[in-house]
């Protein structure tokens, strides 16, 4: 059992905070395909992640290049997180969290988080940008289970506003001024890794799910935890149950669409 959800290598932190040119604020987690963002980082200190201690190894999937790169985007240090741990890989929740963990550990104060997923509802189209605004967790495991909460508190986080308002208005002023038709819903968190059947997409409707994605709430959880102030986007890569549904049409769609994520992502940080 966890005593401590900071509960990352020391080591790692030392090596990450001696290599970052300042430390870093926001902490940012690329999904599937949305590798493009790495790019923008100015002064860019590249570890592939099976360098760091703290990384859970586990097998990497085709097109989730894991790399962990500090440096300053729109003049903000950040440390951005190239590829991400599912557990559908075999990760317990706790390690799905390494990167809210890390950049926690860090010293981050905002955590942003994008990922590829399904639509559920018909009003969402492949290539929409979705603001997240709440999720839910429907992976049948948690990250914080074992974990005894903060000195002197307890375990049962609030999760009421998991996703920071104050950092959704901002998203929302962003993409107005870029003239993206951002979109908003609830993401539904499954373990994966088999996309849903038809009956299973019709549930998640029916539950209030806008999009269904096998990642993000694990680390949104452990960063509510460990303080962080979070904002999710996600980028839809397919109707959920789509006919011929593949990995490489979810490739296919994030590299087209990363262009306009990756602007409206700069210019939240521009105005962070
Ligand atoms: N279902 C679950 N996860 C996903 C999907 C989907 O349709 N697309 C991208 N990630």
């Amino acid at each position: 059992m966890s005593s401590s959800l900071l509960d990352v290598s020391n080591e790692d932190v030392r090596r990450i905070q001696s290599l970052a040119p300042e430390p870093p604020r926001v902490g940012i987690v690329l999904g599937s395909g949305l590798s493009a963002l790495a790019d923008a980082v100015d002064d860019a200190i590249e570890i592939p992640y099976p360098e760091l201690a703290s990384y859970p190894g586990v097998g990497e999937v085709v097109g989730h290049a894991g790399r962990l790169l500090v440096g300053t985007v729109s003049d903000v240090p950040v440390v951005l997180f190239s590829g991400r741990v599912h557990q559908y890989q075999g990760a317990s929740a706790l390690e799905a969290a390494f990167p809210a963990r890390m950049a926690a550990a860090l010293g981050c104060e905002v955590l942003l988080l994008t990922n590829a997923a399904g639509a559920v509802v018909p009003r969402l189209a492949t290539g929409d940008i979705m603001l997240i605004t709440d999720h839910m967790n429907l992976m049948g495991t948690n990250p914080l289970t074992g974990w005894p909460g903060p000195e002197g508190g307890n375990p049962f986080v609030p999760m009421s506003d998991a996703y920071d308002r104050d950092l959704q208005d901002l998203a929302r002023a962003v993409a107005t001024s870029q003239d993206v038709a951002l979109q908003e819903g609830v993401y539904a968190g499954l373990l994966g890794p088999c996309y849903e059947t038809p009956a299973e997409v019709a549930m998640l409707r029916t539950l209030g799910a806008d999009v269904v994605g096998m990642s993000t709430v694990p680390e949104v959880i452990a960063a509510r935890a460990l303080g962080l102030r979070v904002m999710g986007l996600s980028l839809v890569t397919n109707a959920a149950a789509g006919e011929d549904l593949s990995h490489d049409e979810v490739l296919e769609a994030g590299k087209r669409a990363s262009v306009v994520l990756t602007r409206l992502v700069l210019g939240i940080l521009e105005r962070l």
